[in-house]
């Protein structure tokens, strides 16, 4: 694939404020940084569409997505930094509302006994074991996950979202808990790692509407076949349903 060199994106991270360029430059080991853009830019309305539909066109190719949240444009992305730099963060270019958005990490290693496997998607990698039957209910998927010696996924950054409803949609098509509740206090959600849901988290997980603690009974959140594929985002739903579940180790 031909690959045309982003010389105006390479310029304005260059042209950003010094906190945001001493980052970039950490991340690049120092080395100059070539920035290069895959094809033809896209609206899309959400950063997060811009980067599933990046995956989607150039898989593993795109490491990088710029989005301006003004217009919804949407260009795909590759990073070379001299030997590539796996990150995932997000960098605001200050004075111009396009960001860049590091969309790789490095691959750990993953056991995969107990039909666990690595899924490489979205610029995360986590090691995975996803249901092939349901759980009785929320409890039961977090005791099936730790008889395993793992834990409820937890989604805390922007590509392990994406990713758990990727996994959701194309592997079990069906409702599925991910690792996140707010039993204890109605309203403090927090994930099976102890983290609470953070503020940032708070705007982008969520589904229009939700959470709505409907019924005054809902507080194991999943994901919703019925969603699919218009909207992705999360649903409090009540604990005590029948639902797919994903282990993460
Ligand atoms: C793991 O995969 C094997 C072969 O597909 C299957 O027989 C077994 O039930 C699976 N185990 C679990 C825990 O899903
Ligand atoms: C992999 O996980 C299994 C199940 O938890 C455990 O018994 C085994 O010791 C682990 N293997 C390694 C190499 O860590
Ligand atoms: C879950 O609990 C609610 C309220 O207690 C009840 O209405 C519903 O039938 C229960 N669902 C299942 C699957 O047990």
């Amino acid at each position: 694939m031909a690959l045309t060199l982003w010389l105006s994106l390479a310029f304005k991270v260059l042209g950003a404020s010094s906190e945001v360029r001493q980052f970039f430059l950490k991340q690049a080991s120092g080395q100059d940084c070539q920035t290069l853009q895959l094809g033809e830019s896209w609206i899309s309305h959400s950063v997060l569409d811009c980067q599933l539909k990046c995956f989607g066109r150039y898989s593993e190719n795109c490491q990088a997505v710029v989005y301006n949240s003004q217009t919804g444009i949407c260009r795909p992305g590759s990073i070379a930094f001299g030997p590539i730099e796996k990150v995932t963060t997000s960098i605001p270019e200050t004075g111009s509302s396009d960001k860049l958005y590091y969309v790789r990490q490095p691959i750990p290693p993953c056991n995969t006994s107990n039909n666990f496997s690595l899924y490489d998607v979205y610029g995360t990698s986590p090691c995975l074991y996803l249901s092939t039957s349901k759980a009785n209910n929320y409890n039961d998927a977090r005791t099936l996950c730790s008889q395993m010696n793992s834990r409820l996924f937890v989604a805390n950054t922007m590509a392990k979202f994406s990713l758990f409803w990727y996994t959701s949609e194309t592997h079990m098509n069906e409702d599925t808990f991910v690792g996140l509740q707010d039993i204890d206090a109605e309203g403090n959600f927090v994930w099976e790692n102890g983290e609470p849901l953070s503020p940032e988290q708070s705007q982008y997980v969520w589904l229009p509407s939700e959470p709505n603690d409907d019924y005054g009974d809902e507080d194991c959140v999943d994901v919703r076949h019925a969603d699919w594929p218009d909207e992705f985002g999360f649903n409090d739903g009540q604990c005590n349903e029948t639902r797919h579940y994903v282990c993460e180790r």
